[in-house]
């Protein structure tokens, strides 16, 4: 797709004088990209959100992304296919790489099925940074759910190249996390990333001073 080196090559890095640190410093907090993978209808949208919703009551900077929203503007131009999936997840990608830069705990929820697409997004923001969280859930609940029915339109033939239906999905093979979002319930998966964002020293804390489960200790964070 639209890997033209040539285009870009007269071009010279600007370094800021204020950089990353700086921001992180500022922020109080580390920066880093949370990559929701799984299937349409998985649950990816609204575990980023609540994650958000999570973070920004610790007064993080955050910001998500989603493949629904993103598809009406930056990438209105994209469809279905593998090679327009591809420049899909390197847009995202690299804005996702931005969005680090600038200090913000950036989200993407975007089914994102190819594994090398994945792979190359890791590449570009960096291991350390890249947080790929898979949202598995079963084909069959996310098309019981059904949401948008697009499922029901993809079983027609009236949707093509469908994800799950007509179109692989290639499953991570060393996610950060693998949440089960098809039994486990909204709090438990939110739970699950903010305790791997403290395990990781991402944040301090996983719930906001008013809020103590799970046996939290008072002086925590
Ligand atoms: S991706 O494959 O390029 O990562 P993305 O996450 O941006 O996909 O967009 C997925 C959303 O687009 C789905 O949640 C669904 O609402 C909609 N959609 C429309 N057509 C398709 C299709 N053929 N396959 C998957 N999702 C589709």
């Amino acid at each position: 797709m639209n890997e033209t080196p040539g285009k870009g090559t007269n071009t010279v890095w600007h370094h800021a004088t204020v950089q990353r640190k700086n921001r992180e410093q500022l922020n109080g907090h580390r920066s880093v990209a949370l990559w929701f993978t799984g299937l349409s209808g998985a649950g990816k949208s609204t575990l980023a959100h609540a994650v958000e919703e999570r973070l920004h009551a610790l007064w993080c900077r955050t910001y998500v992304f989603d493949g629904d929203n993103v598809r009406q503007g930056l990438c209105s131009d994209l469809g279905f296919t593998k090679d327009d999936r591809s420049e899909n997840i390197r847009r995202i990608g690299e804005m996702a790489r931005l969005f680090v830069d600038a200090g913000i705990i950036v989200m993407a929820a975007f089914i994102s099925p190819f594994r090398a697409d994945r792979v190359r997004v890791r590449g570009s923001i960096g291991n350390d940074d890249f947080i790929e969280i898979y949202c598995k859930c079963p084909v069959e609940i996310c098309e019981q759910r059904d949401i948008k029915g697009h499922y029901r339109r993809a079983r027609s033939g009236e949707i093509k190249e469908f994800t799950g239906i007509s179109s692989p999905y290639e499953e991570p093979v060393a996610p950060e996390l693998v949440l089960e979002t098809g039994t486990r319930s909204l709090e438990e998966c939110v739970d699950a990333v903010m305790a791997y964002l403290v395990s990781r020293g991402i944040v301090t804390r996983a719930f906001p001073e008013d809020v103590r489960r799970n046996g939290e200790q008072e002086d925590a964070g």
